[in-house]
């Protein structure tokens, strides 16, 4: 399995038990990605921290449909697979599992992982089973491909918070490890789905940032009050033109809201653009990538 070019591509499951077994048997460690294709700098990232931490590197492509809301984007999710294949070449994937929906749900889903409280709250709330949908196929992924570690990214937030949960209660020999946020130089996080956005559009996703960026500033500021906090970030997304579907202000176990704002606590939003949903996320003080993104024409270092 090559370095720095063409990754051996798993299509079936059969396949991917196979390399896996190759690499146990050289007792190398596995360092597993999950993602749904479209990639992007936030996605080879996670393959990047992935090689840190392991000898070998699988990423997997595959755009869950159990994931996906009735009226959500399924159907029209951006799919390249000859593009992301270089990609992940380039960055030195040593496998690509990239089944079919067949492979993965070979009959109609009876059995499902069910997330409980935690999925009840901030994306949970607008979007119900979609987390079920996420963590039956991450432990379905997690049973295939038998990692080591498995890297997720910090920009779906409540989703990395769920997964480490499912791999601790069910017991997964798997260390989940979240990475931080890669961002656009105006600050927009990155996402396949800012594929959609129309360059008016494009600008108004910055407000989500900007918005995290005032939280910040505030709160630096002295400013503790959640409600506050929470209508100043609201405001800076709706004046751009968002339409805000949550901003909340929880902590990072139990995603509870939390009235008086601490350090340690993450401001999470999401908010339609056009036809685009967008999420985005902070840490109220800290480290945060937000640190190193300026005001658009503000100039500076
Ligand atoms: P997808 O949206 O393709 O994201 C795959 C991984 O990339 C996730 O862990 C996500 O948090 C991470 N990621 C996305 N944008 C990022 C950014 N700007 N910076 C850092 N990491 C980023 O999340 C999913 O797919 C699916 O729900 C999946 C876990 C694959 C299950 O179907």
């Amino acid at each position: 399995m090559p370095r720095n070019g063409v990754p051996a591509v798993a299509r079936t499951v059969s396949e991917m038990r196979a390399a896996r077994a190759r690499l146990r048997s050289r007792d190398e460690t596995l360092g597993f990605v999950p993602t749904m294709g479209a990639l992007h700098e936030g996605h080879l990232s996670l393959v990047d921290r992935a090689r840190e931490l392991s000898d070998r590197v699988v990423l997997s492509i595959f755009v869950n449909p159990t994931q996906f809301g009735p009226s959500e984007d399924f159907e029209e999710y951006p799919r390249d697979l000859e593009r992301d294949l270089d990609l992940a070449g380039q960055r030195g994937v040593d496998v690509v599992f990239t089944p079919s929906d067949r492979e993965m749900y070979p009959r109609s889903q009876s059995i499902w992982v069910e997330p409980g409280e935690l999925a009840n709250r901030l994306c949970g709330v607008g979007r119900p089973g979609h987390f079920r949908g996420v963590l039956t196929v991450v432990a379905k992924l997690f049973v295939i491909v038998e990692p080591d570690v498995a890297v997720f990214g910090g920009k779906d937030f409540q989703q990395a918070v769920l997964i480490r949960r499912m791999s601790e209660e069910l017991r997964f020999p798997v260390r989940v490890e979240v990475a931080p946020i890669l961002r656009e130089p105006d600050g927009l996080a990155m996402s396949s789905r800012n594929a959609y956005l129309s360059s008016a559009e494009r600008i108004t996703a910055t407000s989500l940032s900007r918005g995290l960026r005032r939280a910040r500033e505030l709160f630096a500021g002295g400013e503790v009050d959640s409600r506050r906090l929470i209508d100043e970030v609201r405001g800076v997304m709706v004046d751009a033109g968002a339409a805000v579907e949550y901003v909340g202000i929880v902590d990072t176990e139990e995603l509870h809201p939390v009235d008086v704002a601490r350090p340690d606590v993450v401001c999470a939003v999401a908010a339609t653009v056009g036809e685009t949903r967008l999420i985005d996320n902070a840490l109220l003080a800290g480290p945060s990538a937000l640190d190193a993104v300026r005001e658009p024409g503000r100039g500076g270092t």
